[in-house]
């Protein structure tokens, strides 16, 4: 049965490749980036399955705001994958409050804000599964920044998506909300665009499975995580990383 799934971070990469994923398998898609014009260029015009919404997830009212216009124009939310993030390649010498709270705000809060509207939607009707976002980074401490490489504040906030997993996992499940995380290794999207060619040779190396992860290989894995198949698994972060680093 085609169900309705709010998706952030959906106008570039991993889950821009959720949303179309969903989409083929007939779901309806609450698309959420930035940007009207980012959203547009990346999936077109809307339609019967699809409605575009621009909205800044670490601003509480607007993520509310795009939670009802979703229910409201797609029915109610069973699911939530939410991809939105900032990078924060700088190293630790140059890496100042303001970059380092910003960083904070969208990933860590921005996180909380996503599932805390999506949890109180998907109460009334007796359940839903929500997955975030962490990153692999958080096993190698991110090589300290620079050259394309998470920095402290990114590696930082993709800790704390461990601990809020946890945390809502166990407040939510008693009202049927499954929560996890996926935490990607290197994966192939706009993010690693400026990764020097020696650290992607570098990462390359690490990899048993030979290549460096595909936006369509962790869509994959997200959307197992909101599918039914997964219905017993909450509190879990799934490190996807082709068998790289493991801690
Ligand atoms: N690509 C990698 O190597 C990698 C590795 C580990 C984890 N991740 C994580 O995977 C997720 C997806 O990353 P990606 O590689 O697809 O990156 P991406 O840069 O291709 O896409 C991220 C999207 O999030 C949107 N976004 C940023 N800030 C936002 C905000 N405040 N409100 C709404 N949307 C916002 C951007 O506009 C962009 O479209 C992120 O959480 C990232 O940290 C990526």
């Amino acid at each position: 049965m085609a169900r309705t799934i709010f998706v952030t971070g959906a106008a570039s990469g991993i889950g821009l490749a959720c949303t179309r994923n969903l989409l083929r398998q007939g779901d309806r898609v609450a698309a959420i980036d930035l940007n009207a014009d980012s959203l547009a260029s990346a999936l077109g015009p809307d339609t019967e399955n699809l409605l575009a919404l621009p909205c800044d997830v670490s601003n509480p009212a607007a993520v509310e705001q795009a939670v009802a216009r979703s229910e409201f124009q797609l029915g109610p939310l069973d699911s939530v994958i939410h991809c939105a993030a900032l990078h924060s390649p700088s190293f630790w010498m140059d890496l100042e409050a303001d970059e380092f709270n910003r960083v904070l705000q969208v990933n860590v809060t921005g996180s909380f804000l996503v599932a805390k509207a999506a949890a109180k939607a998907m109460r009334a009707r007796g359940g839903g599964a929500i997955v975030l976002t962490s990153s692999a980074n958080v096993l190698a401490g991110g090589i300290g920044g620079q050259a394309g490489m998470g920095g402290p504040a990114y590696v930082a906030s993709k800790a704390a998506i461990v601990g809020l997993v946890r945390s809502l996992a166990r407040s939510l499940g008693p009202d049927g909300i499954r929560v996890n995380a996926v935490m990607p290794g290197v994966t192939e999207t706009p993010m690693i665009a400026k990764y020097s060619p020696e650290n992607r040779a570098a990462s390359l190396k690490q990899i048993p499975l030979g290549h460096i992860g595909t936006a369509d290989e962790i869509a994959d894995v997200m959307c197992f995580l909101v599918s039914d198949a997964s219905r017993y698994v909450s509190g879990e972060t799934m490190i996807v990383n082709g068998a790289a680093m493991f801690g």
